[in-house]
């Protein structure tokens, strides 16, 4: 059956001019988008969204970088989708990310890495609720 995952593209997909190439090869990898802004996160927002790596050494410079620009945000439809959509972004490491792969053509390094995939089910829902209200998804 259909099941939902949670995207971003980051500030420097946004920055780079990548939103459109990023979003066709999504649509043309047969997901459904159903909910999408253009929206800016708050260092507030990203020290939430990002509490589960809080200890980690580079916590700051993530926060740091998801707050720097605007990010679009969507909430992305398919069977399979949270498993999927990560073999279509690649490894978080665009070095280590396979050949054709969202994050080996538009990545530039393990932090500035393009695009954010949810890694579970449960994860894909609460990160879309963080980011949309229930009107807002279709
Ligand atoms: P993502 O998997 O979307 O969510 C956690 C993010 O932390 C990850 O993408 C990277 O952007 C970032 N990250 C992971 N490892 C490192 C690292 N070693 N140095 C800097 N940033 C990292």
């Amino acid at each position: 059956a259909a099941n939902r995952t949670f995207t971003m593209i980051k500030p420097d997909g946004v920055e780079n001019g990548h939103i459109g190439a990023i979003l066709d090869q999504i649509t043309a990898s047969g997901f459904r988008i159903v909910a999408m802004k253009l929206t800016q996160m708050t260092t507030r927002d990203a020290e939430a969204f990002y509490a589960v790596h809080k200890e980690r050494p580079f916590f700051g410079e993530l926060v740091e970088f998801m707050t720097r620009g605007p990010i679009v945000a969507a909430i992305l439809e398919k069977d399979n989708a949270v498993e999927d959509f990560r073999t279509l972004i690649g490894a978080t490491n665009p070095e280590e990310a396979a050949e054709g792969t969202i994050r080996k053509k538009f990545a530039t390094s393990i932090g500035e890495n393009a695009v954010h995939g949810s890694d579970s089910d449960e994860n894909a829902q609460i990160e879309g609720a963080f980011h949309f209200a229930g009107r807002e998804q279709f």
